[in-house]
């Protein structure tokens, strides 16, 4: 898939470089030719010695090496890959890409290559989470720029959240997306995911604890093996991933709406924890408090995407719904596959002890027409990238 290609592979200053290690392996046992860079940092973690043994190639790290110059420029070097790839990309390098900044080879191969540019981010929590960097992801990512990772977990620094860089088969598989391979090249996907908002009133709503979590790491799998992704999602708190096509909704008919409008595609994932029932007399005014004593709320039936989409004459090859249940798990989510007429059910338990919901792991049973096969807990992303392998075997 990646055979014949060059990345260029620019490697920053963080404790996850000795991943680019791996990352070089794997390219090179995928046929591709690496052109490692190293960055000052960089080299305070890998040594340019490793570097150059796994890429089978010389570590360019000088700007005003001038041997580099007489051999090949830096111009040059910044266009002779198909693909620039910066991993680890810390904080430090990611403010310099979004300022433009151009004083070492890395930051200058950045900003004078024609090529897509992916960056694997990886820094500690706080500096993740940091309004600076948040602001320069966004800018490059306007820019551009495609981002895989940073995961969620326990970090070199003793602190825990987001802010490990990807795996190196997490960067593979977004580098193998980043240059069009991947085995879902060619395909649609649709997921739903996040919440519902049914409103009550103009200002009042209800809604549910899904957070969206899965949903996003769902579609940015899906993209990461090559799918165009149609990602519905309603108001989650976590973000839309890049490089998928978002279409932001409130409602379970709005969500159903933009579910139909996105057909016809190769495969639909309702991973959408949508409201069942909508407040049927919502207020066109606020409703007051006062002397009509407390409000009787109506409630009507929100039509169900998945059996809607499932029943479709237009239906998805393969369309997998999601059921979060609090006891018996397999027995109510098989039940729920053959009434739903979905081809898989990937069923949770989500019982506040197990600390599913809104967390950042997930343990799931998918089931199938063959059965239920328990997964182990595992991070969301990885739940993730399993379904999206197991989509891709299933459209192949
Ligand atoms: O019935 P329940 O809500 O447990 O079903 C869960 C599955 O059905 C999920 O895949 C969810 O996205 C989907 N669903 C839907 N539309 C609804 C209700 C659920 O697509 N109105």
């Amino acid at each position: 898939m990646l055979a014949g290609r060059r990345i260029t592979l620019i490697i920053g200053g963080g404790i996850a470089a000795y991943k680019c290690l791996e990352l070089i392996r794997l390219l090179r046992g995928a046929g591709s030719a690496v052109t490692p860079v190293l960055t000052a940092g960089g080299a305070q973690f890998v040594t340019p010695l490793s570097v150059a043994a796994l890429a089978g190639e010389r570590v360019f790290q000088d700007l005003f090496d001038l041997k580099d110059e007489a051999e090949m420029g830096h111009i040059e070097l910044s266009r002779a890959a198909d693909l620039l790839v910066v991993a680890p990309a810390t904080a430090d390098l990611m403010a310099k890409m979004a300022g433009g900044h151009a004083d070492d080879l890395a930051s200058t191969l950045l900003m004078a290559t024609d090529k897509r540019v992916l960056i694997a981010p990886a820094m500690n929590v706080r500096m993740w989470e940091h309004p600076a960097t948040q602001r320069n992801l966004a800018m490059l990512t306007g820019d551009g720029v495609l981002t895989v990772g940073p995961n969620a977990g326990d970090m070199a620094c003793g602190e825990f959240g987001p802010g490990r860089m990807a795996e190196p088969s997490e960067i593979m598989a977004a580098i193998g997306a980043a240059l069009g391979d991947g085995p879902l090249k060619g395909r649609h996907v649709i997921v739903t995911s996040g919440p519902t908002h049914e409103p009550i009133d103009p200002v009042r709503y209800i809604a549910n604890r899904s957070s969206g979590a899965q949903g996003a790491a769902l579609a940015a799998a899906l993209r990461d093996l090559g799918a165009r992704v149609s990602f519905i999602t309603g108001p989650a708190s976590v973000p839309p991933p890049a490089g998928v096509a978002v279409t932001r909704v409130e409602t379970a008919v709005a969500m159903r709406d933009a579910a139909l409008a996105a057909l016809p595609a190769d495969a639909a994932i309702c991973a959408a924890a949508v409201a069942d029932w909508r407040v049927a007399n919502a207020g066109a005014q606020k409703i007051k408090k006062g002397a009509a004593g407390l409000p009787v709320l109506e409630f009507a039936e929100n039509p169900d995407i998945l059996t809607t989409l499932s029943t479709h004459a237009q239906r998805p090859a393969l369309v997998v719904g999601f059921a979060a249940e609090t006891e018996d798990v397999a027995a109510h989510a098989t039940a729920k596959r053959a009434r739903k007429g979905c081809d898989w059910i990937v069923a949770n338990d989500v019982s506040p002890a197990t600390g599913i919901m809104g967390g950042a792991e997930n343990a799931v049973t998918l089931i199938t027409a063959d059965g239920a096969e328990d997964w182990p807990r595992l991070p969301k992303a990885e739940v993730a990238r399993r379904l999206a392998a197991r989509i891709a075997e299933a459209l192949a």
